[in-house]
């Protein structure tokens, strides 16, 4: 018996891995945090699957469930939106299973910055412009933030940032930011990425309120930085005609002989 963690996806219902899709349909138990999961993924469960919303249930009710299908030895498909490594209160449940020897494995999921990056179609690390990309929130009732991680601390290094469970603190998130960025620096707010009601707003710190006109609603991401609709970059050097690589060995005496067979 093993409960399988599965990155479910950022929303839309074939945005999840076959091997997340075959796990689910391997398992007799599916526990899902219905709050952002996808429903149409319950569909791959089997034929009398026991399906169950964890979104009402407290950590010690779900770890109930996996404690009963454990017993019966029944394994777990256990479903968290997005990717599980950043927000998916899979660290607490892990460190439970790992106190009561009970197996399990994890399986990544497209996560939600990745999601909304896609719907803008862009690249959030341009050669010159920002190399990094920060994943971060503001604090929230359910997690203090470290005191360090401040999105002005973020924002000096000028990375593009993906601000999560941040939508309804838009006001502080530009205020933080502008003195950083500029007010002409572009942002983007991408609302339920890939599901069927997904929004977009494209704008700049200085526009962007007026932009959202007021919508707060919860499931978005805040994306700034200055990568964020750039055409002034630099290409990367790897696809330059004149760059010696391994791949591509160039010139007559290479970087690298050995591979230039
Ligand atoms: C509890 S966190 C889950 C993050 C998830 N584990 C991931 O990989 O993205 C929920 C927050 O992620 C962001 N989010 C999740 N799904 C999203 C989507 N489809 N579109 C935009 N933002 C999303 C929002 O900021 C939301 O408040």
């Amino acid at each position: 018996m093993s409960v399988h963690f599965i990155g479910a996806g950022p929303g839309a219902a074939d945005l999840i891995t076959l091997r997340g899709r075959d796990l689910i349909a391997a398992c007799p138990v599916c526990l899902y945090a219905g709050s952002l999961v996808p429903e149409a993924l319950l569909a791959h469960c089997p034929d009398g699957a026991r399906i169950v919303n964890t979104a009402p249930l407290s950590l010690d009710e779900i770890m109930a469930e996996i404690r009963a299908a454990h017993a019966a030895g029944q394994d777990v498909a256990r479903l968290h939106s997005g990717d599980l490594s950043v927000w998916s209160a899979m660290g607490e449940q892990l460190r439970r299973l790992r106190a009561e020897n009970i197996p399990y494995d994890v399986t990544p999921g497209v996560p939600s910055f990745a999601a909304a990056a896609a719907a803008l179609g862009a690249e959030l690390t341009l050669p010159g412009v920002a190399q990094s990309l920060v994943l971060t929130r503001t604090s929230g009732r359910a997690s203090a933030m470290p005191e360090r991680e401040t999105l002005e601390n973020f924002a000096a290094t000028g990375a593009t940032l993906a601000i999560h469970l941040s939508v309804h603190v838009l006001e502080d998130v530009v205020e933080q930011l502008t003195p950083h960025y500029g007010a002409d620096c572009p942002v983007a707010v991408i609302w339920r990425a890939t599901w069927p009601d997904q929004r977009i707003v494209k704008a700049t710190l200085a526009t962007l309120e007026e932009a959202t006109g007021g919508e707060r609603g919860r499931t978005a991401l805040i994306l700034v930085g200055h990568a964020l609709g750039a055409e002034n970059f630099d290409e990367s050097c790897l696809y330059a005609g004149d760059y010696d690589r391994r791949f591509r060995p160039v010139g007559t005496s290479p970087r690298f002989p050995e591979d230039a067979s």
